[in-house]
């Protein structure tokens, strides 16, 4: 088992090839279930798919997403949550339909039991590919570092780093949610197949760290070395240090 690795100029090759990616997956499957994240790295990827999907190249109408993660306290509606997120950069300009796009609820009442819902549905819905971000400090979803690998859908304490990456929709630290719902590192493993994008200087440490540095729970994204089918796709910048 080992990562493969693409690297590409610059940040549109590799959304370019992210989209070739996760396209052939929707193609080779009659009813293909897409794990999504957010972040800065994927929004060129869903440019791209909307982009061939206003081509007629590819169609969503008999896709499921499962998302990674959601900020605790923001609902769907709230600009600043990853539902609104994947609204806004992909959901309403594709053929999807609704009730088959699943985010964790950040605005649950009670936010243990919204979890076992999530891992009931992730259970039910097995992923063909999960696309990952990483943080600067090698989380994947919101597992920071110190994460057991077998965990499963939890609510996590932020690490300071992850809410100063985070903080520019916020406008300051101090409205940067604490807590979030993420998938554990044991449901993203149970993906068939993951594809990982990382793009900039300040994701090279991390990536380096991911590749060649020891499976270790000091960072969460070492685990994809274990994983039977991880597909990693880089800018120049994030693969300076490999
Ligand atoms: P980013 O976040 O895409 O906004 O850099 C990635 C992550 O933290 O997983």
């Amino acid at each position: 088992m080992s990562i493969k690795v693409f690297i590409r100029n610059d940040y549109q090759e590799l959304s370019i090839k992210a989209a070739e990616i996760v396209e052939e997956t929707v193609s080779d499957n009659p009813f293909p279930v897409l794990g999504l994240a957010t972040g800065k790295t994927p929004t060129g990827l869903y440019r791209q798919l909307v982009a061939d999907y206003s081509r007629g190249i590819i169609s969503f109408s008999n896709v499921k997403t499962v998302n990674l993660d959601e900020y605790a306290g923001l609902s769907a509606d709230d600009t600043r949550s990853f539902a609104f997120f994947m609204k806004k950069n992909l959901f309403s300009h594709i053929d999807i339909l609704p009730q088959n796009t699943y985010i964790p609820n950040g605005a649950a009442d009670d936010l243990s039991i919204e979890c076992r819902r999530y891992s009931y549905i992730l259970k039910n819905l097995k992923r063909d590919i999960q696309l990952l971000g990483i943080g600067s400090n090698g989380h994947i979803g919101f597992n920071e570092p110190g994460t057991p690998f077998d965990s499963t859908t939890y609510v996590v304490r932020l690490a300071e780093s992850t809410r100063k990456d985070n903080f520019g929709a916020f406008g300051g630290m101090e409205n940067v949610p604490e807590m979030a719902i993420t998938m554990g590192i044991s449901d993203i493993m149970s993906a068939k197949k993951i594809l990982l994008l990382a793009s900039g200087k300040n994701k090279a440490s991390a990536v380096r760290e991911m590749l060649l540095g020891k499976v270790s729970e000091d960072c969460p994204a070492s685990i994809l070395q274990r994983h039977p089918d991880a597909t990693v796709i880089l800018d120049r910048d994030a693969s300076r240090l490999i």
